[in-house]
């Protein structure tokens, strides 16, 4: 079975004005849609195909660094645009109290993301993981993933890629983080906190 886009889990209109409608049709329509359908054409007649694909991010880590990068890829934007909300969300008591050890507040963790996001070379991801039982903010280049890593759960990410934002704020990445800052679903952290593994892509 061939491994589908995801559906966004909001209109294309609800992160306005952090992240356009625009936007999300060429990056979700257009970008993600594209790392899925290579990831399949891929696997396809391979022991891989039928496997996960958390599976098969796995498998082509260090041995196939094509298949790697938009299997990751396809991981990476379905965790994305669940890192996002269009409501206001809240973090569980657990997951406040975490923050503000790690942090001081969860202010301070949204500037500290906001500044490894704006410094990090190029293109990849910016994330907030659970590493060794503690909060850390973590980078991946280009396609990486924390997907399949042992030892760490990944509980939010932002996608530091031009695509993710050049439309809305051109080459202002600062910018962009700062209005996804507002947007991030803390409800999902949250979630992805109590279940203490990695999420897993839907289908
Ligand atoms: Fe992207």
């Amino acid at each position: 079975m061939a491994f589908e886009l995801i559906d966004l889990p909001y209109d294309d209109t609800a992160l306005e004005p952090a992240v356009s409608a625009k936007t999300l049709s060429f990056h979700h329509g257009k970008h993600h849609k594209a790392y899925i359908d290579k990831t399949n054409a891929a696997i396809e007649g391979t022991d891989l195909a039928g496997k996960s694909l958390e599976e098969v991010i796995a498998s082509a880590r260090g041995s196939n660094q094509g298949l790697f990068n938009n299997s990751a890829q396809s991981w990476n934007h379905g965790f994305y645009w669940h890192s996002m909300a269009a409501e206001e969300t809240s973090a569980s008591d657990e997951l406040k109290s975490m923050i503000d050890d790690a942090f001081g507040s969860v202010e301070n963790l949204k500037s500290k993301l906001a500044e490894r996001g704006a410094g990090h070379f190029a293109s990849g991801w910016v994330w907030l993981a659970v590493k060794d039982g503690k909060l850390t903010i973590e980078e991946t280049h280009d396609g990486d993933t924390l997907a399949d890593q042992d030892g760490v759960n990944p509980l939010l990410v932002i996608d530091l890629w031009e695509h993710a934002y050049y439309l809305d704020h051109q080459n202002a990445r600062p910018a962009y983080l700062d209005a996804v800052n507002g947007k991030l679903n803390w409800s999902f952290a949250s979630e992805n906190l109590v279940r203490g593994t990695a999420w897993t892509y839907p289908c």
